[in-house]
Parts: C-alpha cells; structure tokens; sequence
C-alpha cells in the first residue's frame, strides 16, 4: 500500500462513526473541472493578473469597466464548468454522514451543481449581481432585468440609488457577508472532523477556520496534491489530487458501510 492510499484509510477511520464533518474548500477543488486556481506559479490567476489592479473594492471604484470587465472574463471561464468526481465524492459524504456542511471559497456554483445541499459562499457567487452600495442594505441584489444600462460599456447602474452594479463576489479589502461567517466559524467549532480541500490556506479569514475546529477538539484532514499553510497542522495529509483522492475515500466508506 503506497502513502496515499494509507493517508486515505486513516482517514476513512477518523471518519467512522462522526456526526458532523465540515468541508472546507478552495480553487483546487475546482481545478479538475479546468479552473484556474489563484496562485499557482505561472497557472493561477494571480500569477497572469494583478489583483491590486483588478481585484479590489478600491480597483473598481477607481476604474469600474476595467474590473467589470474583468470579473465577466473570470464568470466566462467558469460558466461552463462542470463538477469533477472531487465535487462528487464531497455530495456523496451526504449520504454516510449525517451532518455536512461545506464552506467554499470558491465562486463557481460547482459544490451545489454536484448535489451538496448545505454550502457556505464565504466569498459569494457569480451567479448574482448587487448594488455597488448596497443602497437597500448588505446585499441589495439587483437582477439583469431591475438594472440602468451603463453608457459606452460601463457597469449597469442601480435602479434605486443609481451606483454601479457589481457581481455579488467578496473583492479585497472588504469583508465577508456578516451572516456568513458567524455560520461558518459556529459550524466549524461545532464539527468533529474538518475536511480541508484544494486552498493555499493564505487568504483570510477563511485560513483560520480550521484552527477554530481544532481548537475546538476536531479532527483535520488536509486533502492538496501541493504543500499548503493547512499541511503541517493536519492530523491526515493526503497528498494528491482532490479528484483521485475524495472518490476512494468514500468508496472506502461505502465498503464500511455494507
Ligand atoms: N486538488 C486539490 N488541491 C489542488 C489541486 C487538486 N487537483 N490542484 C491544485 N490544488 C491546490 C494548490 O496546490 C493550492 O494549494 O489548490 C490550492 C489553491 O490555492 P489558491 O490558488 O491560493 O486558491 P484558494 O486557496 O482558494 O484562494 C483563496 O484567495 O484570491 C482569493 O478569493 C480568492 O477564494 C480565493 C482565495
């Protein structure tokens, strides 16, 4: 038996019999659906593009269409993506344990598109646009139909308060929606295993909420074919890709299972 398939049993046994699992994912969950990651050297997106240009609150105040135009460019990208067996396995986990909750920051719809029923968009989701302002409160959802047309390409306006229309998705320097992540720090405290899939485990707050299951007393498992800032506090790594790796954990589990 090589490590991997080792690294996978072991966690198959620290998965026997939980009650509550958590999955915490990032952009390499979605990189066998043809995904970009962020930072992986010269693959990620923040390898090809500059995020202080183009990924800020301040990027899109100082140059709306730019980063409009930007944002539509990533949507592009994902919008035919499919789920992978990784996004699978994650749905199928529904099934042997009772609670599951998985807390993305991934923007690509594909945890839900795969049958996971219970999914925090810690970073949001393309698949909604808001009011720049936020005029009616946070989040002021504006659907394609209520927006102003922008003039020579702009962002559409908002029809209330007349700001920018922007994708609902978390930029820089700005916070998490405050419902959001009061959930997913409950819900991780709360879990007794933390399953961490495909992140860099850089970018915060979403970084520390496996700190906040295990010092709560939760197992942690890190599943990422690379090294990660998750690794080295792992009671399991495995590393391999979440796509090999996820769907013979849960086929060991079904084995259990009969
Ligand atoms: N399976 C699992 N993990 C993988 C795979 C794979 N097949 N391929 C790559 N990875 C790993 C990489 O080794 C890397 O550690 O996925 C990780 C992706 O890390 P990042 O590119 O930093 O993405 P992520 O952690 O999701 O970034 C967090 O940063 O820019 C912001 O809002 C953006 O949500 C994003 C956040």
């Amino acid at each position: 038996m090589n490590a991997i398939q080792a690294h996978i049993e072991a966690t198959a046994a620290l998965l026997r019999g939980v009650e509550r699992l958590v999955v915490l994912t990032g952009a390499g969950i979605s990189k066998e659906s043809g995904l970009a990651t962020f930072r992986e050297p010269l693959t990620g997106i923040w390898a090809r593009y500059d995020p202080v240009k183009l990924g800020t609150r301040r990027s899109f105040q100082r140059d709306p269409k730019l980063v409009w135009d930007f944002l539509a460019f990533l949507h592009a990208g994902i919008a035919g993506a499919e789920p992978n067996p990784g996004h699978y396995a994650i749905a199928e986990l529904e099934a042997l344990i009772p609670e599951v909750v998985v807390i993305t920051q991934n923007i690509d719809n594909l945890h839900q598109k795969a049958g996971s029923t219970d999914v925090i968009e810690l970073h949001g989701s393309f698949g909604r646009n808001k009011c720049f302002a936020d005029c009616r409160g946070n989040p002021t959802y504006v659907s394609d139909e209520e927006a102003l047309p922008g003039a020579d390409g702009a962002p559409p306006r908002c029809p209330h308060c007349g700001a920018y229309i922007r994708p609902d998705v978390v930029l820089f320097e700005e916070t998490l929606p405050p419902g959001l992540l009061g959930r997913a720090k409950w819900v991780s405290r709360a879990s007794d295993v933390m399953l961490v899939v495909g992140t860099s485990g850089i970018v915060q707050p979403a970084a520390s909420l496996p700190y906040w299951a295990v010092r709560a007393g939760a197992k942690l498992i890190d599943v990422n074919p690379g090294m990660d800032e998750i690794g080295p506090a792992a009671d399991v790594f495995i590393q391999a890709p979440a796509g090999e790796a996820l769907p013979l954990l849960v086929e060991m589990l079904r084995h259990e299972e009969m």
